[in-house]
């Protein structure tokens, strides 16, 4: 089969590379030429464990290959993946002009039967929307034959996109016809993962519903969290208790500064403005918006109180990337985190293990207000060396397995605040930090 991934980000080249694992001929096209240059050579744009040795070997096995060119790239394809970014509009919805101007270039070449699916997150109803395009850009060619859609939406974690999409907990085909639900169960096969399939309205309304249930659950942990800190309890405790009802489970319930990262806040605000938009806007997906939009000041006025003011603080903050194992830092926590301690007459030096490269480009001068109070170090010796407080904000192995004892000043009091709950509490203790974390004293 010959398959095309429209978009070369996460999804689009992670998908390129494990379809291509597969045996079928596979194109990754996008219109950044320097980063289809750069895929060219197998260097992969970002940071992502694991896929730019897989991209090397599909590479050189001939299946895999990338380019600019939409008509060399989508003639003769049998599938065609539109896996490009939906931005979110200034109002909250999903921005579609990349899906929409992915699809107007490939309509001139589909060839007949071929199936056009869309595995960006897209509200229901886009497929109407493409498919407008797509007929009008054909007549305008005169091209001949029928082309089908498909949703196809995506559930793969930045960090671990390739074991996600090696390995996934299901593939969900969103189509109208029954040659597209056999000739994309056949292509997923190898996946042995169960095959859902549906309405594209459903499998749209399933990607929204998948984010924004998790999103719900980091948020209303967090807030169980914020009772825990001021009635004694333990949140961690509190989690082990619910996690053995099996209807509620003991995973994904890790609390901290809130969801960050370019998928649950994208999606909780465009689901919130799609509910908007058919009249069913007064509902939970607003409020958990709002609330992850709030934390992390209330969370560090609360930290604040703790350690008797920023001002003057000289902090560490560990982890700088939205998450472990990616250099990603769209919202990050600490976007908002080292700001404010500068705004508040902390000065800051921040480390992570592979995001330094570009912090500088999201913590501008402009955010930061006084560049001068942030320094970047590439080692947590460094970046801790004579802290007041050490924040260690995102759970990367490195900084959880580090050894505190090495950096522990004794000439003074040192607070750490752990803020994913990763640290034994005596262990740091007994360093002689003083510790605080997420939902408890
Ligand atoms: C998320 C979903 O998990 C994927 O299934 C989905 O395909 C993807 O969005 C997408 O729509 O493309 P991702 O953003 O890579 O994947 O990251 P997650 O590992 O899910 O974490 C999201 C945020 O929630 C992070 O800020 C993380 O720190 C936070 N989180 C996660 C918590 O605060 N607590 C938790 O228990 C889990």
């Amino acid at each position: 089969m010959k398959i095309v991934l429209i978009g070369t980000g996460f999804v689009g080249v992670v998908s390129a590379a494990v379809y291509a694992s597969f045996g079928h001929e596979v194109v990754g096209l996008d219109i950044d030429e320097r980063k289809v240059a750069s895929l060219k050579k197998s260097t992969v744009p970002f940071f992502e464990p694991n896929l730019e040795s897989l991209l090397k070997e599909q590479q050189s096995s001939g299946n895999l290959t990338f380019t600019t060119d939409y008509e060399d790239a989508i003639t003769g394809a049998d599938v065609v993946m539109i896996a490009v970014g939906t931005p979110s509009a200034e109002d909250g919805t999903a921005d579609l002009r990349y899906v929409l101007a992915a699809a107007r270039s490939a309509a001139p070449f589909l060839k007949d039967s071929s199936i056009l699916a869309v595995k960006s997150t897209v509200p229901p109803g886009t497929l109407q929307e493409v498919k407008a395009e797509v007929d009008a850009v054909r007549s305008e060619h005169g091209a001949s034959g029928s082309y089908f859609l498909a949703s196809l939406p995506e559930f793969l974690r930045e960090g671990s996109a390739v074991h996600d999409t090696l390995h996934p907990d299901r593939v969900v085909i969103g189509a109208d016809d029954q040659f597209v639900f056999k000739t994309l169960t056949d292509l997923h096969k190898p996946l042995q993962a169960p095959i859902v399939k549906v309405s594209p309205e459903s499998a749209q309304m399933a990607k929204y519903a998948a984010n924004a249930y998790l999103a719900t659950r980091i948020t209303f942990i967090n807030q169980i969290a914020d009772l825990c800190k001021k009635n004694r309890a333990d949140v961690d405790e509190v989690v082990q208790a619910i996690g053995l009802d099996a209807r509620i489970g003991d995973h994904y319930w890790y609390p901290g500064f809130g969801y960050g990262g370019s998928c649950f806040p994208k999606d909780v605000k465009e689901l919130a403005a799609y509910s908007r938009s058919i009249g069913e806007g007064d509902n939970l997906f607003n409020k958990v918006n709002d609330l992850n939009e709030e934390r992390i000041e209330r969370v560090m006025d609360q930290f604040s109180k703790t350690v008797g003011g920023w001002a003057g603080k000289k902090v560490a903050v560990l982890g700088l990337s939205f998450k472990p194992n990616t250099d990603d830092m769209r919202e990050a926590p600490s976007l908002k985190v080292i700001p404010y301690l500068i705004q508040n007459g902390a000065s800051v030096t921040g480390y992570d293990p592979k995001a330094l490269d570009v912090v500088p480009q999201f913590l501008t001068e402009e955010i930061l207000g006084d560049p001068s109070k942030l320094a970047l170090s590439t080692t947590i010796e460094e970046a801790c060396a004579q802290a007041d407080v050490i924040l260690a904000l995102i759970e990367w192995s490195q900084i959880v397995s580090f050894e505190y004892g090495k950096v522990r000043d004794t000439s003074k009091d040192q607070w750490f605040i752990d803020a994913r709950n990763q640290f034994d509490k005596a262990t740091l203790q007994k360093l002689g930090y003083s510790y605080t974390g997420i939902g408890k004293s």
